[in-house]
């Protein structure tokens, strides 16, 4: 399955912080923002990914991430020079995906809660149409909008309607199967001029081929649209983080754990970052893996 993140827009609603800046790439606690969507498709062992971005912050993203290699992936770039909709991403991201699946994520979600991996990992290897992810809101206007009989099928998807017919957001993570391809590019934008991605999933709808997956209580799924809900993200990470010592979107260490890069290319990408939290915990980690894989199993003789 091929990945794509799709990190532009005009980030009016952030201004200044994104006159010069990339909003995907504004701090969410100790790290870029993109990391958090980069990290959920790592997780879903996903490596070929496209990152696509207004042309004058391209640049910004290469330097951070190059062409991916250092974490054991490829990360190719694409522009798209105006926010004409995040149905698009699919369009510009036609020749990457070529034949294959794809998972599509909006750069400025975040991911995090218990066993989401194995969900991921599930709905990858099962995926037959479209696979979206409903997460509870309580305000449910202002996102696409779910709608569930109760067998838990989805009967129903609107974008940001005026009378939401539930609470579930569909959150900016789609997963699809090759069909989406032909059906971004028959697209017509809506009537506020974008080519929009709840169209794309009401096509898989209406052929009763879209799957929802709800994301439960105890899970946080987050964007990042504005100033509160971004500092929010930072606060939930920071808390996490702190309490638990384990770092969130990490993705070295992501790249470690999914066995993309050995404990020494980690451990050497803590100490190149110096002196600095982050520094010291890829030392961390990276050690504590050696020294976990060095260790004898209990199975093996251990001398005379
Ligand atoms: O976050 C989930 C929601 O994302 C979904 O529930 C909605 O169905 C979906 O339309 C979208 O709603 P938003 O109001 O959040 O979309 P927004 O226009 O803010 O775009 C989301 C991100 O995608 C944002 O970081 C900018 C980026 N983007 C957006 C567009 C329209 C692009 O890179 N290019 C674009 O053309």
């Amino acid at each position: 399955m091929k990945g794509i993140i799709l990190a532009g827009g005009s980030g009016t609603r952030m201004r200044p912080l994104t006159d010069t800046l990339s909003k995907q790439l504004l701090p969410v606690y100790d790290k870029p923002m993109i990391y958090y969507p980069l990290s959920v498709l790592m997780l879903g062992e996903i490596r070929d990914i496209l990152l696509i971005s207004a042309a004058r912050q391209l640049d910004m993203f290469r330097s951070l991430l190059g062409d991916g290699s250092r974490i054991g992936l490829r990360i190719d770039y694409a522009e798209q020079d105006e926010p004409r909709g995040i149905a698009e991403a699919l369009t510009i991201g036609a020749e990457h995906i070529g034949g294959d699946q794809v998972a599509l994520i909006l750069g400025d979600n975040v991911f995090h809660g218990p066993g989401f991996s194995t969900v991921l990992r599930g709905a990858i290897s099962e995926l037959d149409g479209c696979v979206l992810f409903g997460y509870p809101v309580k305000d449910p206007r202002r996102y696409g909008v779910g709608e569930i009989d109760a067998s838990g099928r989805l009967r129903s998807l609107e974008e940001k309607p005026d009378r939401p017919r539930s609470n579930l957001a569909i959150t900016g993570l789609y997963l699809y199967d090759n069909d989406v391809v032909d059906i971004a590019r028959d697209l017509k934008p809506s009537a506020r001029g974008e080519l929009e991605i709840t169209d794309v999933n009401q096509v898989y709808l209406e052929r009763d081929r879209a799957r929802l997956i709800e994301l439960g209580r105890g899970f946080a799924w987050l964007d990042m649209g504005t100033h509160n809900s971004l500092l929010q993200a930072g606060q939930y990470v920071q808390l996490l983080e702190h309490r638990q010592g384990d770092r969130i979107a990490c993705i070295e260490e992501v790249a470690l754990r999914m066995g993309y890069i050995s404990a020494d290319a980690c451990y050497a990408m803590g100490r190149e970052l110096g002196a600095t939290g982050y520094g010291e915990y890829l030392v961390d980690v990276a050690t504590r893996e050696t020294s976990r894989t060095a260790r004898p199993s209990r199975a093996e003789p251990t001398g005379p």
